[in-house]
């Protein structure tokens, strides 16, 4: 429930207000279908991917100063220069395709693809892996109208092919990934699932079983005196481990807010990481109006790495997004351009700094880099300080 301390959430429209009533009327309909208490990880699910229904599903504007939050490419198109300039060095390498998850606005996918196009390093394709009808329709309208001569090139995945060849770039796609909540109480795990109460949804533990989740826990954060909430996010897990067996060659990169383990998991961080976000108020509370805010978890990159590894690739560095990101140019990118123009210009700066400012986005936003058959240094790690997994 939200705290006392938690920013009051602004009233949404009406027609809003109705749409998040029928999402909460099928999340109702399920947990009644399913014993009336689904686990967390289920609800978040429905709330985020129900068909027509969900956050990522629906119509509603998320991202930018209209929606709820703003990610790294929506403040500065240098975001994805880097990377531009960062995959001109794989597919050097081994050719093939850029393949990006959850490419959100399609923002980052038109200032990637325009800077390859300047650089001469175009992929064979663009494969846009979105699992949103209505956020790749919006992604076909922006790239259609910034490259109407090259729009073949951009191929819209249902699934992951079955070979992937080149790289593959996923920004704040991991944090929105179904997690489990498990719940640490009186010297025993619990998950924390959702039932149905007399004012909505509300949290209910049940006992965890001797499992996969069970184990985890234990050696995420073993037995104490004190209650401790964290998250577990096994398909987070399962969709880089598949992302690293099937890349035959090149190179995966996975940006995100998270930590390793040891922080993850910090005894002092005993509420966990999840948050919601709606209309650029972070707050806690999961079931405020279902369908209109995002939810999140952070992300557990040693997890993350070691999945990578069982999927049969090499982690090839991890460190912050401000490293990553200067260590691509991001420096000669913003004192490049025409010096007369000094207006964008620092424009440019601001936008720039945001990404790698440590009390902004550089530190907190994690870089994750893991693939095959790369031989040379990758230039986002090249000069960047390792960070320990
Ligand atoms: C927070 S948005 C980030 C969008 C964009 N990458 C950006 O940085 O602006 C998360 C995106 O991930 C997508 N997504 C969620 N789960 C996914 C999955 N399993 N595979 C691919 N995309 C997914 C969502 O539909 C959404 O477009």
């Amino acid at each position: 429930m939200p705290q006392p301390s938690e920013p009051v959430l602004p009233t949404p429209a009406p027609d809003a207000w109705a749409h998040s009533q029928r999402l909460a009327q099928h999340i109702a309909d399920a947990i009644l279908a399913e014993g009336e208490w689904i686990a967390f990880s289920r609800y978040m699910e429905l709330v985020l991917y129900a068909p027509g229904l969900g956050y990522y599903a629906a119509g509603a504007r998320k991202f930018g100063v209209e929606g709820d939050f703003v990610t790294s490419p929506e403040i500065s198109p240098m975001f994805a220069k880097c990377f531009a300039l960062q995959a001109s060095q794989v597919l050097k390498r081994v050719g093939g395709d850029v393949l990006e998850l959850g490419p959100g606005s399609g923002i980052f996918a038109a200032d990637l693809f325009e800077m390859l196009k300047e650089m001469g390093t175009l992929p064979e394709r663009y494969l846009l892996l979105e699992v949103s009808p209505d956020l790749r329709e919006r992604q076909r309208v922006l790239l259609t109208e910034r490259f109407p001569d090259d729009i073949a090139r951009f191929t819209w995945i249902d699934r992951l092919p079955e070979k992937i060849r080149g790289i593959v770039i996923a920004n704040e796609v991991l944090d929105v990934v179904p997690c489990s909540l498990v719940h640490r109480v009186d010297g025993r795990y619990r998950e924390s699932g959702v039932i149905l109460a007399e004012a909505g949804f509300a949290f209910e533990d049940q006992d965890l079983q001797d499992g996969e989740l069970k184990r985890r826990a234990e050696s995420a954060f073993p037995l104490g005196d004190y209650d401790y909430l964290s998250e577990v996010n096994f398909a987070a897990e399962a969709l880089v481990r598949t992302i690293a067996a099937t890349l035959e060659a090149g190179v995966a990169i996975f940006v995100d807010y998270g930590f390793p383990e040891r922080e993850y998991y910090h005894p002092q961080r005993s509420m966990g990481t999840l948050r919601c976000h709606y209309r650029h108020r972070v707050h806690g509370d999961p079931f405020f109006m279902p369908g209109l805010q995002d939810i999140t978890a952070h992300v557990d990159f040693s997890a993350m790495a070691r999945a990578a590894e069982q999927g049969g690739a090499e982690v090839y560095g991890f460190t912050t997004q401000a490293y990553f990101l200067i260590s691509c140019g991001l420096a000669v990118l913003v004192s490049a351009g025409d010096p007369t123009r000094t207006l964008s210009k620092l424009k440019g700066t601001s936008g720039a700094y945001r990404l790698i400012g440590p009390s902004e986005m550089g530190e907190l936003f994690k870089v994750l880099a893991f693939g095959r058959g790369i031989d040379e240094p990758i230039l986002g790690f090249q000069s960047a300080r390792h960070l320990q997994l």
